[in-house]
């Protein structure tokens, strides 16, 4: 197998530490690929709710991931997401989504299967790939690996906000409840956990702008290649 460790730049945090943008960011700024593990996630999640799929049963999962046809876009601001030839870029996004996405993203057969696909998309070139669990299960041979965080109410103001962006409907309370509710579901699952990798450098932005924080990484990324 290709050594990949040195094209890979992972990115996890919790919901709404900015990873999206930040990532973006740096795929640009690296000119590598920008993989969007959280819409995978929630592409299953959204055919699950579709085709009634219990999202406990086993089963009933094997199948939908059987007839999985799923692609991941570079889009204008968020990845385009193409499920069953569909566009689902906008549809994902919701918090609903979000919820039904972290439900799926328990079960070990959704993970596994997913983790192949991230593992077959980085094949291709150069990636920044965000999510969970990149650091510590998808690519634990990358070699520059952050960790996003920030308080519970600074990553709810900036969902609202995202959300009332896009015009869709977002009320604060509601959302800082589910980001704890998620935060609790994403790091105690028992499968690849939320959880910085050993070698993650931590950066808590609460208190930094989005700019700083992509000059902060860069600039990290810079001084590890250097020091190689
Ligand atoms: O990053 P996001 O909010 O789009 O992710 C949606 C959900 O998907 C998140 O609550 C947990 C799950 N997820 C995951 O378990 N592992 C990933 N690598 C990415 C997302």
């Amino acid at each position: 197998m290709a050594d990949t460790s040195s094209n890979i730049i992972t990115i996890d945090g919790p919901a709404g530490s900015g990873k999206s943008t930040i990532s973006r960011a740096l795929a640009g700024h690296f000119e590598y690929a920008y993989l969007d593990t959280g819409a995978m996630y929630r592409a299953v999640g959204l055919k699950a709710s579709l085709t009634k799929t219990a999202p406990d049963s086993d089963e009933e999962l094997a199948l939908l991931l059987d007839n999985l046809d799923l692609q991941i876009l570079p889009g204008d601001e968020d990845s385009k997401v193409i499920l069953d030839q569909k566009d689902i870029s906008l549809e994902i996004r919701s918090a609903e989504m979000g919820m039904m996405a972290s439900k799926v993203s328990a079960r070990p057969i959704v993970r596994k299967k997913l983790t192949e696909l991230q593992q077959q998309m980085a094949q291709k070139g150069s990636v920044v790939a965000e999510g969970r669990d990149m650091g510590t299960v998808v690519f634990p041979q990358a070699k520059f690996k952050f960790y996003l965080d920030a308080t519970p109410e600074e990553r709810a103001r900036r969902r609202t906000e995202q959300l009332r962006e896009k015009g869709m409907a977002a009320d604060y309370e509601d959302i800082l409840s589910q980001i704890k509710q998620r935060d609790h579901d994403d790091s105690s699952r028992a499968l690849a956990p939320l959880m910085p990798a050993q070698d993650a450098t931590i950066v808590d932005s609460s208190n930094m702008t989005i700019n700083e924080v992509i000059h902060f990484i860069a600039e990290k990324i810079k001084t590890i290649q250097h020091n190689r």
